[in-house]
């Protein structure tokens, strides 16, 4: 996910239990042209493996070269292409999910990118472009037919952004249709819905993305549920504090501006403390932080405050028996 699982995160999901995991979506014109930025966004650690770097773009000669230098350079697991991206300035261009448009354009692409790289090249699409094209099992068998290894479906279209729900049955039946294993995507909030998707769809492969916001231990969780054993209950509010912590420093390490780090982390930092009792407020302490640093001292705070509000009531009856 754009902006969210970079390096830092992709390691800590793998830690968790995400059998594999995906770059952030990078323009196939910029790794071509060798653009700095998004040549960083290519680094990734042996812990990350196995891993497939997403590509998008509507020219297939691109695709094709930047299939190549993913390959060459970087020797991820997987080059993934991502039909499926609805922002504006992506689909402007005929990219991510504006391919839908034109699926003679998608298999050129398809082929194109297979012929850069002996790598596995897998695909992300959703349902359609719009609900007059919305054809989820025509995209994905034309996909197939072009030599898509794999393909993971968000079954919403274009126009639906991320509004409505997913359609789940049209998991189901894509899966139904394709010999190339399916991903199932989509509305994973919960392990149980995970867990509800694979009864329902019979999809050979199960994709999380928002559901893993602030914690990445939902994979650890779900493949409990999935291989039969009780979930392992979340973690306490410390191990979470650590966790994210944790993930501050490796945020840290990995960007080289360190208040644009920080700026660009407190999002993570949001997530990780969602529902905790006082969260509003420790929120706003921590959507205002200049500097990485300043996280420990907040989440110590917050740990002290709490201990003395739950100690509060003895404290009082302390008091009254003096008074007595
Ligand atoms: C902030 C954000 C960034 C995303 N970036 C990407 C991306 O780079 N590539 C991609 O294939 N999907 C991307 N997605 C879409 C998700 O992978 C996924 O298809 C969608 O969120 C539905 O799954 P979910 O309900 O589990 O979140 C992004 C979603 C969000 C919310």
């Amino acid at each position: 996910m754009a902006g969210v699982s970079e390096s830092p995160f992709r390691r800590l999901c793998r830690r968790f239990g995400a059998g594999v995991v995906v770059t952030e979506f990078l323009s196939a014109e910029g790794i071509r042209r060798e653009n700095e930025a998004t040549l960083a966004k290519l680094r990734f650690g042996s812990d990350e493996r196995p891993i497939g770097v997403q590509i998008f773009g509507s020219d297939p000669v691109a695709m094709g070269e930047a299939a190549r230098l993913v390959t060459d350079v970087f020797q991820p697991e997987f080059i993934d292409i991502n039909f499926g991206c609805p922002v504006k300035k992506v689909v402007k261009r005929n990219g991510g999910s504006g391919c839908l448009k034109d699926l003679d354009l998608v298999q050129t692409i398809i082929r194109s990118v297979s012929a850069g790289t002996h790598l596995p090249v897998t695909v992300k699409i959703r349902s359609g472009w719009n609900e007059e094209q919305r054809d989820p099992v025509a995209i994905a068998l034309r996909c197939e037919d072009a030599g898509a290894r794999a393909l993971a479906l968000h079954p919403r279209t274009r126009t639906q952004m991320y509004s409505g729900h997913a359609h789940w049955d049209e998991i189901a039946a894509v899966a139904q249709a394709l010999e190339i294993p399916v991903i199932g995507n989509g509305d994973i909030k919960t392990p149980e819905d995970a867990v509800r998707m694979h009864r329902e769809t019979g999809c050979d492969a199960i994709m999380i993305a928002r559901g893993s916001f602030g914690q990445p231990w939902i994979f650890d969780q779900t493949r409990d549920l999935l291989d039969g054993r009780p979930k392992r209950p979340d973690p306490d509010v410390e191990t979470r504090f650590a966790v994210a912590i944790e993930h501050a420093q490796m945020a840290a390490d990995y960007e080289v501006d360190p208040r644009g780090a920080a700026i660009e982390f407190r999002k993570h930092l949001g997530w990780y403390v969602k529902g905790l009792p006082g969260s509003a407020d420790l929120r706003r302490q921590l959507h205002a932080v200049n500097s990485l640093d300043e996280v420990a001292g907040i989440f110590e705070s917050y740990l002290e405050n709490r201990g003395a509000e739950s100690r509060e009531p003895e404290i009082e009856s302390d008091l009254e028996a003096v008074a007595v």
